[in-house]
């Protein structure tokens, strides 16, 4: 089972990295699988989606950067978690850069009626962390993490969101909300057993 994590934060082992770690604690305990974990705010070479609508025609983006490698990735991808702080309600601009650049294979679905991977069993999931407690704090990025998972023909599996942890260390020193998440992983694993 391979498992792609994408780091939407900037801000290192803060409150997203440690709910998605604890995730995949709980998967390991049930399962066998390897993670590739990318750190967006680390590439050196990521641009944004600059609309040309080069894509349309190809169905791969003109822009040869970092995310060429990481199209594989997801491609390669059995379970694909999109982890991101609450910005401003919404992903991190590092998040929304990744997957704005999935307008290539949009592209290649809609347009172009092609698909790169459609048969098998995969998932997505949302993790997402935010300081404050309002009910609708998550909904614009699970609106958006579901638009991307069903441009990349994954099933969206659902989403697991802390509010009220701002604090780098906050959600290490919530135990509660990290048994849920250490379940919410066993779960994800049940599914695929
Ligand atoms: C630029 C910026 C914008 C933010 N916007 C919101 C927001 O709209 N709502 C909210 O509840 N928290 C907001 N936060 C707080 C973060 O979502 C919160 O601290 C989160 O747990 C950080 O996760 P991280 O440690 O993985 O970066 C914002 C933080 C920053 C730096």
């Amino acid at each position: 089972m391979n498992i792609l994590v994408v780091l939407g934060s900037p801000r290192k082992k803060g409150n997203s990295e440690t709910l998605v770690n604890t995730v995949i604690e709980g998967i390991k305990e049930a399962m066998q699988c390897s993670v590739d974990s990318v750190y967006l705010h680390g590439l050196q070479d990521y641009h944004p989606c600059k609309g040309c609508g080069g894509c349309e025609k190809t169905g791969m983006c003109v822009i040869k950067d970092d995310m060429i490698e990481l199209y594989e990735k997801a491609d390669k991808a059995d379970i694909i978690f999109l982890v991101t702080p609450v910005y401003f309600y919404g992903p991190s601009a590092q998040m929304k850069i990744f997957i704005d650049r999935f307008q290539a294979r949009w592209s290649r679905k809609y347009l172009l009626k092609q698909r790169v991977r459609q048969e098998d069993q995969r998932k997505g999931y949302l993790l997402a962390t935010a300081a404050t407690k309002g009910p609708k704090v998550f909904d614009a990025c699970e609106l958006i993490a579901k638009s991307y998972f069903d441009t990349v023909d994954v099933e969206y599996g659902g989403k697991f969101v802390v509010r009220s942890v701002d604090e780098k260390k906050a959600l290490s020193n919530t135990p509660e909300e990290l048994d849920k998440a250490r379940q919410f992983g066993r779960d994800i694993a049940a599914t695929f057993s």
